[in-house]
């Protein structure tokens, strides 16, 4: 099965001073979703931005917001992302005492769901809520910041899943995020992947060049 593939900037590479001119900027360059990384201090090590950011800069595109909670506990923040404006909620197991009832949650908002799978975390975290969600998202760094070495260790995992997704003839797509670049984009969508999150690449590279940025993510083979 050929999964189209699917390109997620991460707007936290942004320049905030000018956050809704980006958004604009990314969704002219070819983007197919725009990737919000939502981190609580707690949960990861860094403070980033909340729903009323992205309530503002929800008039401004009609792009899938697809967003990142990095927050913990997360069950009493789903209703203000879903009211911001996010089409996608992905949230943490360790971020929840019961993975069905946020799945549930976020589902009775009609949004869809993802679940992000730190480097260290076990595909069993997942598993079993396979049928339910719309994505698993594969950290491919700890979370927390921007700009960091993407770990190969989890493309194994990413392989792994990708296994058991076709095994069982489902839907899940697979998202990769953290440290993603011109090479091992090929990597990661060899594995399975078919939607990629990139902040530094696609917002420094080629003198920032978002148009070419994405369209060499996209089609590199
Ligand atoms: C890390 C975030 C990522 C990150 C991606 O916690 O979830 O989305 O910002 O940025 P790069 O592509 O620079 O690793
Ligand atoms: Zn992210």
């Amino acid at each position: 099965m050929i999964k189209p593939i699917k390109i997620s900037p991460s707007i936290l590479s942004a320049n905030f001073s000018k956050l809704g001119e980006e958004v604009i900027a990314l969704e002219k360059a070819g983007a197919d979703f725009i990737h919000i990384d939502v981190m609580d201090g707690h949960f990861v090590p860094n403070l980033t931005i909340g729903p009323d950011v992205i309530k503002r800069i929800r008039p401004l595109t009609k792009k899938i917001f697809d967003v990142h909670l990095m927050i913990a506990p997360v069950d009493n923040f789903i209703k203000d992302f879903v009211n911001a404006g996010a089409d996608i909620i992905t949230f943490h197991p360790e971020a929840t005492p019961n993975v069905s009832n946020t799945i549930n949650l976020i589902k009775k908002e009609g949004k869809k769901v993802g679940i992000s799978l730190k480097p260290k975390s076990s595909i069993g975290l997942v598993e079993k809520h396979l049928e339910e969600i719309d994505l698993v998202l594969i950290m491919s760094v700890e979370p927390g910041f921007a700009g960091q070495k993407f770990m190969p260790e989890v493309l194994d995992k990413t392989k792994k899943l990708w296994e058991i997704i076709k095994k069982k003839n489902l839907k899940t797509e697979i998202e990769i995020d953290g440290g993603i670049n011109f090479e091992n984009c090929v990597e990661a969508k060899k594995a399975g992947a078919n939607i990629l999150v990139s902040g530094s690449t696609i917002f420094k590279e080629n003198n920032g060049d978002l148009k070419k940025n994405i369209g060499i993510l996209k089609t590199s083979k």
